[in-house]
Protein backbone atom coordinates (compact mmCIF):
# COMPACT_ATOMS: atom_id res chain seq x y z
CA UNK A 1 0.00 0.00 0.00
CA UNK A 2 2.80 2.29 0.85
CA UNK A 3 4.03 2.53 -2.64
CA UNK A 4 0.50 4.09 -3.89
CA UNK A 5 0.45 6.27 -0.46
CA UNK A 6 3.79 7.71 -0.53
CA UNK A 7 2.98 11.29 1.47
CA UNK A 8 3.02 11.41 5.22
CA UNK A 9 0.85 14.04 6.17
CA UNK A 10 1.77 15.94 9.88
CA UNK A 11 -2.02 15.94 12.30
CA UNK A 12 -2.30 20.00 11.66
CA UNK A 13 -2.18 22.11 14.26
CA UNK A 14 -5.41 23.35 15.86
CA UNK A 15 -6.74 26.92 16.88
CA UNK A 16 -8.90 25.80 19.39
CA UNK A 17 -11.96 28.11 20.57
CA UNK A 18 -12.54 30.28 23.65
CA UNK A 19 -14.99 29.16 25.64
CA UNK A 20 -17.14 31.76 24.26
CA UNK A 21 -16.54 31.11 20.31
CA UNK A 22 -17.38 26.94 21.13
CA UNK A 23 -20.45 28.76 22.98
CA UNK A 24 -21.09 30.38 19.32
CA UNK A 25 -20.66 27.44 17.56
CA UNK A 26 -22.45 25.10 15.63
CA UNK A 27 -20.81 22.15 16.52
CA UNK A 28 -21.56 22.66 20.20
CA UNK A 29 -25.43 23.79 19.62
CA UNK A 30 -28.70 21.45 19.60
CA UNK A 31 -29.50 19.57 16.56
CA UNK A 32 -33.06 17.67 15.75
CA UNK A 33 -32.66 13.71 15.10
CA UNK A 34 -35.93 12.82 14.48
CA UNK A 35 -38.43 12.35 17.19
CA UNK A 36 -34.56 13.78 19.19
CA UNK A 37 -33.10 16.94 20.03
CA UNK A 38 -29.29 15.74 20.37
CA UNK A 39 -28.02 19.17 22.53
CA UNK A 40 -24.55 19.06 20.21
CA UNK A 41 -23.09 17.92 16.75
CA UNK A 42 -20.74 16.12 17.91
CA UNK A 43 -20.58 12.75 17.79
CA UNK A 44 -18.81 9.27 18.37
CA UNK A 45 -19.63 6.39 15.86
CA UNK A 46 -19.29 2.72 16.45
CA UNK A 47 -16.28 1.53 17.24
CA UNK A 48 -15.81 -2.34 18.01
CA UNK A 49 -13.66 -2.73 21.46
CA UNK A 50 -13.69 -6.46 21.54
CA UNK A 51 -14.47 -6.59 25.13
CA UNK A 52 -17.75 -8.46 25.16
CA UNK A 53 -17.81 -11.90 26.48
CA UNK A 54 -17.40 -14.84 24.46
CA UNK A 55 -21.32 -15.71 24.35
CA UNK A 56 -21.52 -11.64 23.52
CA UNK A 57 -22.91 -10.19 26.80
CA UNK A 58 -21.80 -6.99 28.16
CA UNK A 59 -19.27 -7.16 30.31
CA UNK A 60 -18.21 -4.53 33.14
CA UNK A 61 -15.18 -3.49 30.47
CA UNK A 62 -18.04 -2.88 27.90
CA UNK A 63 -19.68 -0.64 30.11
CA UNK A 64 -16.22 0.86 31.53
CA UNK A 65 -15.43 1.89 27.82
CA UNK A 66 -19.35 3.68 26.97
CA UNK A 67 -19.01 5.03 30.17
CA UNK A 68 -15.85 6.63 29.87
CA UNK A 69 -16.82 8.24 26.32
CA UNK A 70 -19.83 9.63 27.83
CA UNK A 71 -18.02 11.55 30.11
CA UNK A 72 -16.97 13.69 27.20
CA UNK A 73 -20.88 14.67 26.68
CA UNK A 74 -20.97 14.19 22.94
CA UNK A 75 -24.22 14.90 21.40
CA UNK A 76 -24.75 11.46 19.90
CA UNK A 77 -23.06 7.91 21.09
CA UNK A 78 -22.91 4.83 18.98
CA UNK A 79 -22.36 1.44 20.18
CA UNK A 80 -20.29 -0.79 18.28
CA UNK A 81 -21.99 -3.14 15.80
CA UNK A 82 -23.93 -5.57 17.34
CA UNK A 83 -25.10 -8.88 16.22
CA UNK A 84 -29.11 -8.95 15.92
CA UNK A 85 -28.96 -13.09 15.36
CA UNK A 86 -29.03 -16.07 18.42
CA UNK A 87 -25.93 -17.31 16.94
CA UNK A 88 -22.08 -17.83 18.39
CA UNK A 89 -20.24 -15.12 17.16
CA UNK A 90 -17.43 -14.89 19.14
CA UNK A 91 -16.63 -12.03 21.66
CA UNK A 92 -19.02 -9.95 19.45
CA UNK A 93 -21.65 -7.70 21.06
CA UNK A 94 -24.60 -9.18 20.71
CA UNK A 95 -28.82 -8.29 20.77
CA UNK A 96 -30.51 -11.38 19.25
CA UNK A 97 -32.41 -12.23 22.24
CA UNK A 98 -33.92 -10.79 25.39
CA UNK A 99 -31.41 -12.54 27.66
CA UNK A 100 -29.29 -9.65 26.30
CA UNK A 101 -31.32 -7.01 27.78
CA UNK A 102 -29.84 -6.44 31.05
CA UNK A 103 -26.03 -6.26 30.41
CA UNK A 104 -27.55 -3.58 27.68
CA UNK A 105 -29.32 -1.83 30.23
CA UNK A 106 -26.60 -1.15 31.78
CA UNK A 107 -24.59 0.19 29.58
CA UNK A 108 -27.64 2.69 28.64
CA UNK A 109 -27.59 3.83 32.67
CA UNK A 110 -23.83 4.06 32.60
CA UNK A 111 -24.00 6.39 29.39
CA UNK A 112 -26.67 8.59 31.08
CA UNK A 113 -25.45 8.82 34.37
CA UNK A 114 -21.69 9.82 33.09
CA UNK A 115 -23.29 12.28 30.54
CA UNK A 116 -25.51 13.45 33.39
CA UNK A 117 -28.02 12.92 30.56
CA UNK A 118 -27.02 15.21 27.91
CA UNK A 119 -25.73 12.18 25.16
CA UNK A 120 -28.60 10.67 23.06
CA UNK A 121 -27.14 6.77 23.31
CA UNK A 122 -27.90 4.59 20.22
CA UNK A 123 -26.40 1.21 19.00
CA UNK A 124 -25.30 -0.26 15.67
CA UNK A 125 -27.40 -3.00 14.38
CA UNK A 126 -25.54 -5.71 11.66
CA UNK A 127 -25.67 -8.76 10.51
CA UNK A 128 -23.38 -10.47 8.66
CA UNK A 129 -22.76 -13.27 6.65
CA UNK A 130 -20.17 -16.31 7.19
CA UNK A 131 -16.42 -15.98 6.54
CA UNK A 132 -14.15 -19.13 7.09
CA UNK A 133 -10.69 -18.82 7.78
CA UNK A 134 -7.98 -18.84 5.51
CA UNK A 135 -7.42 -22.65 4.59
CA UNK A 136 -4.40 -25.11 4.68
CA UNK A 137 -3.57 -25.64 0.96
CA UNK A 138 -2.95 -29.48 0.98
CA UNK A 139 -6.34 -29.39 3.33
CA UNK A 140 -8.41 -27.50 1.33
CA UNK A 141 -7.35 -29.20 -1.51
CA UNK A 142 -7.76 -32.64 0.24
CA UNK A 143 -11.03 -32.15 2.07
CA UNK A 144 -12.75 -28.76 1.19
CA UNK A 145 -12.86 -28.59 -2.52
CA UNK A 146 -15.90 -29.40 -4.61
CA UNK A 147 -14.74 -31.63 -7.33
CA UNK A 148 -17.13 -31.00 -10.12
CA UNK A 149 -17.32 -31.85 -14.17
CA UNK A 150 -16.03 -28.82 -15.25
CA UNK A 151 -12.96 -29.39 -12.79
CA UNK A 152 -11.69 -32.23 -14.72
CA UNK A 153 -12.61 -31.50 -17.89
CA UNK A 154 -10.03 -28.07 -17.34
CA UNK A 155 -7.92 -30.71 -15.47
CA UNK A 156 -7.58 -32.96 -18.32
CA UNK A 157 -7.38 -30.16 -21.07
CA UNK A 158 -4.55 -28.68 -18.97
CA UNK A 159 -2.68 -31.90 -18.67
CA UNK A 160 -3.51 -33.03 -22.41
CA UNK A 161 -4.99 -36.37 -20.82
CA UNK A 162 -8.63 -37.18 -21.28
CA UNK A 163 -8.25 -39.86 -18.48
CA UNK A 164 -8.34 -36.96 -15.84
CA UNK A 165 -12.44 -37.04 -16.38
CA UNK A 166 -12.35 -40.31 -14.77
CA UNK A 167 -10.03 -40.60 -12.38
CA UNK A 168 -11.24 -41.49 -8.90
CA UNK A 169 -11.90 -38.42 -7.01
CA UNK A 170 -8.72 -39.00 -4.86
CA UNK A 171 -6.63 -39.36 -7.27
CA UNK A 172 -7.76 -35.86 -8.87
CA UNK A 173 -7.34 -34.57 -5.63
CA UNK A 174 -3.90 -35.82 -4.92
CA UNK A 175 -3.19 -34.64 -8.59
CA UNK A 176 -4.07 -31.46 -8.08
CA UNK A 177 -2.17 -30.99 -4.76
CA UNK A 178 1.04 -31.37 -6.82
CA UNK A 179 0.07 -29.19 -9.34
CA UNK A 180 2.02 -25.67 -9.66
CA UNK A 181 0.36 -22.71 -7.79
CA UNK A 182 0.37 -20.75 -11.26
CA UNK A 183 -1.44 -24.29 -13.12
CA UNK A 184 -3.64 -24.92 -10.37
CA UNK A 185 -5.02 -21.01 -10.40
CA UNK A 186 -5.88 -22.12 -13.87
CA UNK A 187 -7.90 -25.39 -12.84
CA UNK A 188 -10.15 -24.19 -10.03
CA UNK A 189 -13.33 -21.72 -10.47
CA UNK A 190 -12.48 -17.71 -9.28
CA UNK A 191 -14.68 -18.75 -6.15
CA UNK A 192 -12.92 -21.95 -5.46
CA UNK A 193 -9.85 -20.41 -5.79
CA UNK A 194 -10.47 -17.61 -3.75
CA UNK A 195 -11.87 -20.15 -0.91
CA UNK A 196 -8.17 -21.10 -1.38
CA UNK A 197 -6.47 -18.00 -1.07
CA UNK A 198 -7.87 -15.66 1.30
CA UNK A 199 -10.60 -18.05 2.77
CA UNK A 200 -14.51 -19.15 2.11
CA UNK A 201 -17.35 -15.86 2.15
CA UNK A 202 -20.41 -16.23 1.43
CA UNK A 203 -22.37 -13.44 -0.75
CA UNK A 204 -25.57 -12.35 -0.74
CA UNK A 205 -25.43 -13.71 -4.67
CA UNK A 206 -25.32 -17.23 -3.41
CA UNK A 207 -29.14 -17.87 -4.14
CA UNK A 208 -28.59 -21.48 -4.04
CA UNK A 209 -27.88 -21.85 -0.85
CA UNK A 210 -31.38 -21.47 1.15
CA UNK A 211 -30.60 -19.33 4.19
CA UNK A 212 -28.90 -16.81 1.70
CA UNK A 213 -31.98 -17.06 -1.06
CA UNK A 214 -34.56 -16.19 1.86
CA UNK A 215 -32.42 -13.54 3.81
CA UNK A 216 -35.22 -10.75 2.43
CA UNK A 217 -37.37 -12.70 3.96
CA UNK A 218 -35.74 -13.29 7.52
CA UNK A 219 -33.86 -10.07 7.79
CA UNK A 220 -36.42 -6.98 8.24
CA UNK A 221 -38.03 -9.34 11.57
CA UNK A 222 -34.50 -10.17 13.09
CA UNK A 223 -33.82 -6.11 12.84
CA UNK A 224 -37.18 -5.01 13.59
CA UNK A 225 -37.17 -7.69 16.87
CA UNK A 226 -33.40 -6.37 17.79
CA UNK A 227 -34.86 -2.39 17.24
CA UNK A 228 -37.43 -3.43 19.72
CA UNK A 229 -34.95 -4.79 22.37
CA UNK A 230 -32.77 -2.18 21.79
CA UNK A 231 -35.83 0.67 22.79
CA UNK A 232 -36.84 -2.23 25.92
CA UNK A 233 -33.35 -1.66 27.39
CA UNK A 234 -33.34 2.21 26.93
CA UNK A 235 -31.69 3.48 24.10
CA UNK A 236 -32.63 6.61 22.15
CA UNK A 237 -32.62 4.61 18.79
CA UNK A 238 -30.69 2.41 16.32
CA UNK A 239 -28.18 3.09 13.31
CA UNK A 240 -29.00 -0.11 10.73
CA UNK A 241 -25.39 -0.89 9.79
CA UNK A 242 -25.96 -0.63 5.91
CA UNK A 243 -22.23 -0.16 5.42
CA UNK A 244 -18.30 -1.79 5.06
CA UNK A 245 -18.27 -5.23 4.28
CA UNK A 246 -22.01 -6.86 6.13
CA UNK A 247 -24.99 -8.21 4.48
CA UNK A 248 -27.19 -5.21 4.24
CA UNK A 249 -24.17 -3.00 2.42
CA UNK A 250 -23.68 -6.00 0.22
CA UNK A 251 -27.72 -5.92 -1.13
CA UNK A 252 -26.58 -1.97 -1.87
CA UNK A 253 -23.63 -2.92 -3.63
CA UNK A 254 -23.09 -2.59 -7.33
CA UNK A 255 -21.68 -5.74 -7.21
CA UNK A 256 -25.11 -6.94 -6.45
CA UNK A 257 -26.73 -9.04 -9.23
CA UNK A 258 -29.41 -11.27 -7.43
CA UNK A 259 -32.07 -12.14 -10.07
CA UNK A 260 -35.20 -12.51 -7.56
CA UNK A 261 -35.71 -8.36 -7.26
CA UNK A 262 -33.35 -7.45 -4.51
CA UNK A 263 -30.44 -7.27 -6.54
CA UNK A 264 -29.28 -5.87 -10.41
CA UNK A 265 -31.19 -1.89 -10.61
CA UNK A 266 -30.53 0.49 -8.10
CA UNK A 267 -34.56 0.13 -6.81
CA UNK A 268 -33.67 -3.54 -6.82
CA UNK A 269 -30.73 -3.23 -4.67
CA UNK A 270 -32.55 -0.56 -2.06
CA UNK A 271 -35.64 -3.06 -1.68
CA UNK A 272 -34.47 -4.87 1.27
CA UNK A 273 -33.02 -2.15 3.18
CA UNK A 274 -36.15 -0.72 2.53
CA UNK A 275 -37.61 -3.30 3.90
CA UNK A 276 -36.41 -3.64 6.96
CA UNK A 277 -36.60 0.23 7.70
CA UNK A 278 -40.12 -0.06 7.49
CA UNK A 279 -40.76 -3.56 9.22
CA UNK A 280 -37.99 -1.61 11.96
CA UNK A 281 -40.15 1.79 12.23
CA UNK A 282 -43.55 -0.36 12.57
CA UNK A 283 -42.04 -2.34 15.29
CA UNK A 284 -40.72 0.61 17.74
CA UNK A 285 -42.29 3.26 18.82
CA UNK A 286 -42.51 7.06 17.09
CA UNK A 287 -40.20 8.67 19.64
CA UNK A 288 -37.43 5.72 18.76
CA UNK A 289 -34.63 7.16 16.50
CA UNK A 290 -34.35 5.14 13.67
CA UNK A 291 -30.80 6.04 11.22
CA UNK A 292 -28.53 3.92 9.45
CA UNK A 293 -24.94 3.96 8.47
CA UNK A 294 -24.18 3.73 4.23
CA UNK A 295 -21.25 3.84 1.73
CA UNK A 296 -20.74 7.12 0.27
CA UNK A 297 -18.38 5.20 -2.38
CA UNK A 298 -17.49 1.54 -1.54
CA UNK A 299 -14.45 2.23 -3.53
CA UNK A 300 -14.01 -0.77 -5.12
CA UNK A 301 -13.64 -1.49 -8.79
CA UNK A 302 -17.04 -2.08 -9.82
CA UNK A 303 -18.77 -0.71 -6.51
CA UNK A 304 -21.73 1.64 -5.69
CA UNK A 305 -20.65 5.50 -6.04
CA UNK A 306 -21.97 8.32 -4.40
CA UNK A 307 -24.37 9.00 -7.02
CA UNK A 308 -25.97 5.82 -5.79
CA UNK A 309 -25.88 6.34 -2.06
CA UNK A 310 -27.67 9.28 -2.51
CA UNK A 311 -30.66 7.60 -4.11
CA UNK A 312 -30.30 5.60 -1.57
CA UNK A 313 -30.53 7.99 1.23
CA UNK A 314 -33.30 9.66 -0.46
CA UNK A 315 -35.55 7.05 -0.70
CA UNK A 316 -34.36 6.03 2.69
CA UNK A 317 -34.73 9.37 4.04
CA UNK A 318 -39.19 9.11 2.45
CA UNK A 319 -39.52 5.96 4.15
CA UNK A 320 -39.15 8.05 7.48
CA UNK A 321 -35.50 7.32 8.27
CA UNK A 322 -34.07 9.37 11.02
CA UNK A 323 -30.43 10.26 9.93
CA UNK A 324 -28.11 8.90 7.64
CA UNK A 325 -24.41 8.30 8.32
CA UNK A 326 -21.92 8.12 5.56
CA UNK A 327 -18.76 5.92 5.65
CA UNK A 328 -16.74 4.86 2.86
CA UNK A 329 -15.58 1.67 1.73
CA UNK A 330 -14.29 -1.49 4.38
CA UNK A 331 -14.72 -4.14 1.79
CA UNK A 332 -13.95 -7.58 1.79
CA UNK A 333 -13.50 -7.28 -2.56
CA UNK A 334 -9.93 -6.04 -2.00
CA UNK A 335 -8.67 -6.87 1.38
CA UNK A 336 -5.03 -8.17 1.75
CA UNK A 337 -4.64 -11.99 1.51
CA UNK A 338 -4.84 -13.25 5.14
CA UNK A 339 -1.75 -15.60 6.62
CA UNK A 340 -2.93 -19.51 6.90
CA UNK A 341 -5.47 -20.13 9.67
CA UNK A 342 -7.04 -16.07 9.41
CA UNK A 343 -9.65 -14.58 8.45
CA UNK A 344 -9.85 -11.58 6.12
CA UNK A 345 -10.22 -8.34 7.10
CA UNK A 346 -12.15 -6.09 5.47
CA UNK A 347 -10.04 -2.89 6.29
CA UNK A 348 -6.83 -3.96 4.62
CA UNK A 349 -7.13 -2.73 1.04
CA UNK A 350 -7.48 0.14 -0.15
CA UNK A 351 -11.18 0.09 0.50
CA UNK A 352 -9.88 -0.22 4.15
CA UNK A 353 -7.88 2.77 3.87
CA UNK A 354 -10.66 4.89 2.20
CA UNK A 355 -12.46 3.45 5.62
CA UNK A 356 -9.88 4.73 8.22
CA UNK A 357 -7.69 7.11 6.27
CA UNK A 358 -4.03 7.33 7.85
CA UNK A 359 -1.69 9.94 7.82
CA UNK A 360 0.26 7.82 5.17
CA UNK A 361 -1.64 8.95 2.35
CA UNK A 362 -2.05 10.57 -1.41
CA UNK A 363 -1.87 14.07 -1.76
CA UNK A 364 -5.56 14.88 -0.84
CA UNK A 365 -4.69 13.55 3.25
CA UNK A 366 -7.02 11.67 5.31
CA UNK A 367 -8.29 14.90 6.69
CA UNK A 368 -11.79 15.41 6.36
CA UNK A 369 -11.59 12.98 3.16
CA UNK A 370 -15.00 11.82 2.88
CA UNK A 371 -16.82 15.40 3.32
CA UNK A 372 -17.94 15.79 -0.29
CA UNK A 373 -19.25 12.45 -0.13
CA UNK A 374 -21.77 13.56 2.96
CA UNK A 375 -22.18 16.91 0.73
CA UNK A 376 -23.60 15.69 -1.77
CA UNK A 377 -25.79 13.21 0.25
CA UNK A 378 -26.84 16.16 1.86
CA UNK A 379 -27.52 18.43 -0.96
CA UNK A 380 -29.71 15.24 -2.83
CA UNK A 381 -31.64 15.05 0.43
CA UNK A 382 -32.29 19.13 0.93
CA UNK A 383 -33.41 19.27 -2.51
CA UNK A 384 -35.97 16.46 -2.15
CA UNK A 385 -37.36 19.28 0.43
CA UNK A 386 -36.30 16.88 3.57
CA UNK A 387 -34.44 17.93 6.66
CA UNK A 388 -33.09 14.40 7.34
CA UNK A 389 -29.50 14.75 9.20
CA UNK A 390 -26.40 13.43 7.48
CA UNK A 391 -23.54 12.44 9.62
CA UNK A 392 -20.20 12.76 8.19
CA UNK A 393 -17.00 10.83 9.44
CA UNK A 394 -13.15 10.20 8.19
CA UNK A 395 -10.59 12.13 9.59
CA UNK A 396 -12.36 14.74 11.66
CA UNK A 397 -10.14 15.53 14.13
CA UNK A 398 -10.50 18.47 15.93
CA UNK A 399 -12.92 21.59 16.32
CA UNK A 400 -12.07 23.81 13.21
CA UNK A 401 -12.87 20.95 11.20
CA UNK A 402 -15.84 20.05 12.26
CA UNK A 403 -17.12 23.92 12.31
CA UNK A 404 -16.23 24.20 8.92
CA UNK A 405 -17.97 21.18 7.40
CA UNK A 406 -20.96 22.13 9.83
CA UNK A 407 -20.84 25.73 8.20
CA UNK A 408 -20.55 24.40 4.94
CA UNK A 409 -23.16 22.44 4.48
CA UNK A 410 -21.41 19.37 4.44
CA UNK A 411 -23.37 17.61 6.84
CA UNK A 412 -25.05 18.45 10.17
CA UNK A 413 -23.18 16.30 13.00
CA UNK A 414 -19.63 15.77 12.82
CA UNK A 415 -18.57 12.22 14.02
CA UNK A 416 -15.15 11.74 14.94
CA UNK A 417 -13.72 8.26 15.84
CA UNK A 418 -10.15 7.71 16.38
CA UNK A 419 -10.17 11.43 17.94
CA UNK A 420 -12.35 10.64 20.63
CA UNK A 421 -10.65 7.26 21.11
CA UNK A 422 -7.26 8.77 21.91
CA UNK A 423 -9.10 11.86 23.97
CA UNK A 424 -13.07 11.35 25.08
CA UNK A 425 -13.01 14.20 26.46
CA UNK A 426 -11.73 16.45 23.70
CA UNK A 427 -14.79 17.63 23.12
CA UNK A 428 -15.71 19.17 27.03
CA UNK A 429 -12.16 20.44 26.41
CA UNK A 430 -12.94 22.45 23.55
CA UNK A 431 -15.97 23.73 24.51
CA UNK A 432 -14.89 24.95 27.75
CA UNK A 433 -11.76 26.47 26.12
CA UNK A 434 -9.40 24.18 27.06
CA UNK A 435 -8.65 22.39 23.63
CA UNK A 436 -5.23 23.02 24.51
CA UNK A 437 -5.04 20.37 26.90
CA UNK A 438 -6.49 17.82 23.92
CA UNK A 439 -4.54 14.55 23.55
CA UNK A 440 -4.39 14.33 19.85
CA UNK A 441 -4.94 11.37 17.93
CA UNK A 442 -2.46 10.05 15.75
CA UNK A 443 -4.00 8.49 12.84
CA UNK A 444 -1.49 5.91 12.19
CA UNK A 445 -4.04 2.99 13.16
CA UNK A 446 -2.43 1.02 15.77
CA UNK A 447 -5.70 0.69 17.53
CA UNK A 448 -7.20 -0.60 13.80
CA UNK A 449 -4.83 -3.07 14.22
CA UNK A 450 -5.22 -4.34 17.24
CA UNK A 451 -8.99 -4.92 16.56
CA UNK A 452 -8.04 -6.50 13.36
CA UNK A 453 -6.55 -9.48 15.41
CA UNK A 454 -9.70 -9.41 17.51
CA UNK A 455 -7.62 -7.89 20.07
CA UNK A 456 -8.94 -5.63 22.90
CA UNK A 457 -8.73 -2.24 21.29
CA UNK A 458 -6.68 0.92 22.81
CA UNK A 459 -4.94 3.38 21.72
CA UNK A 460 -1.45 4.36 21.49
CA UNK A 461 -1.71 7.77 23.42
CA UNK A 462 -2.98 6.15 26.32
CA UNK A 463 -2.58 3.18 26.90
CA UNK A 464 1.15 1.62 28.81
CA UNK A 465 0.85 1.29 32.06
CA UNK A 466 4.00 2.43 33.32
CA UNK A 467 5.97 2.15 36.78
CA UNK A 468 4.99 4.02 39.15
CA UNK A 469 1.50 4.40 37.91
CA UNK A 470 -1.03 4.48 40.08
CA UNK A 471 -2.93 0.68 40.33
CA UNK A 472 -5.91 0.30 38.14
CA UNK A 473 -8.96 -2.02 38.70
CA UNK A 474 -8.19 -5.47 36.86
CA UNK A 475 -11.26 -4.98 35.04
CA UNK A 476 -9.14 -1.98 33.41
CA UNK A 477 -6.11 -3.54 32.23
CA UNK A 478 -5.97 -5.55 28.89
CA UNK A 479 -5.41 -9.29 29.13
CA UNK A 480 -1.82 -8.86 28.15
CA UNK A 481 -1.82 -7.57 31.45
CA UNK A 482 0.61 -4.09 29.63
CA UNK A 483 -1.92 -1.71 28.30
CA UNK A 484 -4.95 0.31 30.22
CA UNK A 485 -7.91 -0.59 29.18
CA UNK A 486 -9.70 3.07 29.70
CA UNK A 487 -8.14 6.19 28.51
CA UNK A 488 -6.52 8.45 31.55
CA UNK A 489 -8.86 10.54 33.74
CA UNK A 490 -9.47 14.42 32.93
CA UNK A 491 -10.66 16.59 35.61
CA UNK A 492 -12.73 18.93 34.05
C1 LIG B 1 -11.25 0.21 16.39
C2 LIG B 1 -12.32 0.62 15.43
C3 LIG B 1 -13.50 -0.12 15.37
C4 LIG B 1 -14.51 0.27 14.47
N1 LIG B 1 -15.72 -0.40 14.49
C5 LIG B 1 -16.74 0.03 13.69
C6 LIG B 1 -18.06 -0.51 13.81
O1 LIG B 1 -18.35 -1.37 14.66
N2 LIG B 1 -19.01 -0.05 12.97
C7 LIG B 1 -18.77 0.93 12.06
O2 LIG B 1 -19.68 1.33 11.33
N3 LIG B 1 -17.55 1.50 11.96
C8 LIG B 1 -16.54 1.09 12.76
N4 LIG B 1 -15.33 1.73 12.72
C9 LIG B 1 -15.15 2.88 11.77
C10 LIG B 1 -15.38 4.22 12.49
O3 LIG B 1 -16.70 4.33 12.98
C11 LIG B 1 -15.09 5.41 11.56
O4 LIG B 1 -15.99 5.39 10.49
C12 LIG B 1 -13.68 5.42 11.01
O5 LIG B 1 -12.75 5.14 12.02
C13 LIG B 1 -13.34 6.77 10.38
O6 LIG B 1 -13.54 7.81 11.29
P1 LIG B 1 -12.32 8.55 12.08
O7 LIG B 1 -11.40 9.07 11.03
O8 LIG B 1 -12.97 9.62 12.88
O9 LIG B 1 -11.67 7.50 12.90
C14 LIG B 1 -14.31 1.37 13.60
C15 LIG B 1 -13.12 2.10 13.68
C16 LIG B 1 -12.12 1.74 14.58
C17 LIG B 1 -10.87 2.57 14.65
S1 LIG C 1 -4.20 4.30 18.41
FE1 LIG C 1 -3.40 5.87 17.06
S2 LIG C 1 -4.91 6.08 15.41
FE2 LIG C 1 -5.88 4.94 17.07
S3 LIG C 1 -6.91 6.50 18.28
FE3 LIG C 1 -4.90 6.23 19.21
S4 LIG C 1 -3.58 7.76 18.26
FE4 LIG C 1 -5.43 7.57 17.00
Amino acid sequence: MSRSLPIVHAVPDEAWPTQAQAAESLLFSPRVLGPRTSLRRTWVPAMVPWRATEEGFVSPAVIDWYARFASGKPGVLVLEATGIRDVASGPLLRIGHDRYLDGLRQVVDAVRQASEGQTLVLIQLIDFLAIKRRPDREKYLRRFLEITSELREKLSALLGDPRWTRASESQVRERLIALDDSVLSRVLDPRALESLTHGHRERVTDTHLEHIRTLPQVLPTLFAEAALRAEKAGFDGVELHYAHAYTMASFLSATNQRDDGYGGTLEGRARLPREVVRAVCERVSPSFVVGCRLLGDESIEGGSTCEDAAFFALQLAHDGLHFVSVSKGGKFDDAAQPKVGHAAYPYTGPSGHECMPTVRSDARGPFGRNLALAREIRERIRSAGLDTPVVAAGGIHGFAIAERALRDGDCDFAASARQTLADPDWFEKARLGRGAEVRRCKFTNYCEALDQHHKEVTCQRWDRIRPGDLPESPSRIARDGRRRLIAPEWQP
